[in-house]
C-alpha cells in the first residue's frame, strides 16, 4: 500500500516539549500539601488524559465534593502556571523544531491536538505556534484522549482523512485515540506506546522520510 500522508498531528505535553514534568510537579505539589500519595509511575497515568480524568486517577477511589475536586483542579492550574511562565523557545524537545520546518518544507500540514487547555500559551511561549495550521486542544471537544474525538476534530480542520494523518504521541491513551480514529501512529520515549505502528525514543534527528519509510515497511501495510 501507498501511504498518502498529508498531516502531522502533536501531541504537546512529553512530545513537543517536557511540560509532561510540570504537570507531575504541580499535581504532586497539591497531593503533598494534601496528603494523598503520589509516584512518578503514578504520574505515567496521567499521560494525556485531562484534567479532570488525572484527578480522579489521583483520588483512586477516595471521595471529595465537587467543590473541593474544582478547588484542588485550580489549585493545581495555578502551580503549572508558574511553571508555563518558565518556558522559553529552547525548551521545544530535540528535533521537534527541525522536524516541523521540514514537513513545511514538504506541503506536509502541522497540528496539535492536546487534551491541555494550557496548549495555546505554551505553544507561544515556545515560538512554535506559528508553524501549525491547526490546534485541538482541552476546549475543543468534550471526550478528549483515549476517545478519538480531538485528533477526528483536529483531522477535519486540516482537512485531511484519518489514513492522510500520522499522529505522534508519548501516552497510551494518545495512541489508543489515535488507532480508535484511524490515524498512523508514531510512538515516543518510555511510557507504554507499545501499540503505536512505530516506537521511538524521542524525535531528535527525526526526517520525514524516514519516519514515512518506517511506516511503509510491509509488517505494517
Ligand atoms: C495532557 C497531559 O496533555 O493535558 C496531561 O498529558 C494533562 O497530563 C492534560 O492532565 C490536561 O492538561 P491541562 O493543562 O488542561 O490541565
Ligand atoms: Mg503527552
Amino acid at each position: 500500500m501507498t501511504l498518502d500522508i498529508r498531516a502531522f498531528l502533536f501531541d504537546l505535553d512529553g512530545v513537543i516539549t517536557d511540560t509532561a514534568e510540570f504537570h507531575y510537579l504541580s499535581w504532586k505539589r497539591l497531593c503533598e500539601e494534601e496528603g494523598i500519595p503520589f509516584t512518578r509511575e503514578d504520574n505515567d497515568q496521567l499521560r494525556g488524559v485531562s484534567r479532570r480524568e488525572s484527578l480522579n486517577r489521583i483520588l483512586k477511589g477516595r471521595a471529595i465534593d465537587e467543590a473541593t475536586a474544582q478547588a484542588w483542579m485550580d489549585r493545581k492550574q495555578g502551580y503549572y502556571l508558574q511553571y508555563l511562565d518558565t518556558i522559553t523557545p529552547d525548551m521545544a524537545l530535540p528535533g521537534v523544531r527541525d522536524l516541523l520546518l521540514e514537513a513545511k518544507s514538504l506541503g506536509i500540514k502541522r497540528a496539535v491536538a492536546s487534551a491541555s487547555k494550557n496548549a495555546k500559551p505554551a505553544l507561544e511561549k515556545l515560538e512554535l505556534i506559528d508553524l501549525f495550521d491547526a490546534i485541538g486542544d482541552g476546549y475543543s471537544v468534550v471526550h478528549t484522549k483515549p476517545a478519538p474525538d480531538l485528533f477526528i476534530w483536529t483531522a477535519g480542520r486540516l482537512d485531511i482523512t484519518p489514513t492522510q494523518g500520522i499522529v505522534f504521541e508519548d501516552a497510551e491513551a494518545g495512541i489508543d485515540a489515535a488507532l480508535k480514529g484511524g490515524f498512523w501512529t508514531i510512538g515516543l520515549g518510555s511510557a507504554d506506546v507499545s501499540r503505536a505502528h512505530v516506537r521511538l525514543p524521542n524525535l531528535a534527528g527525526a526526517r520525514v522520510g524516514d519516519l514515512l519509510a518506517k511506516l511503509s515497511e510491509p509488517s505494517l501495510t
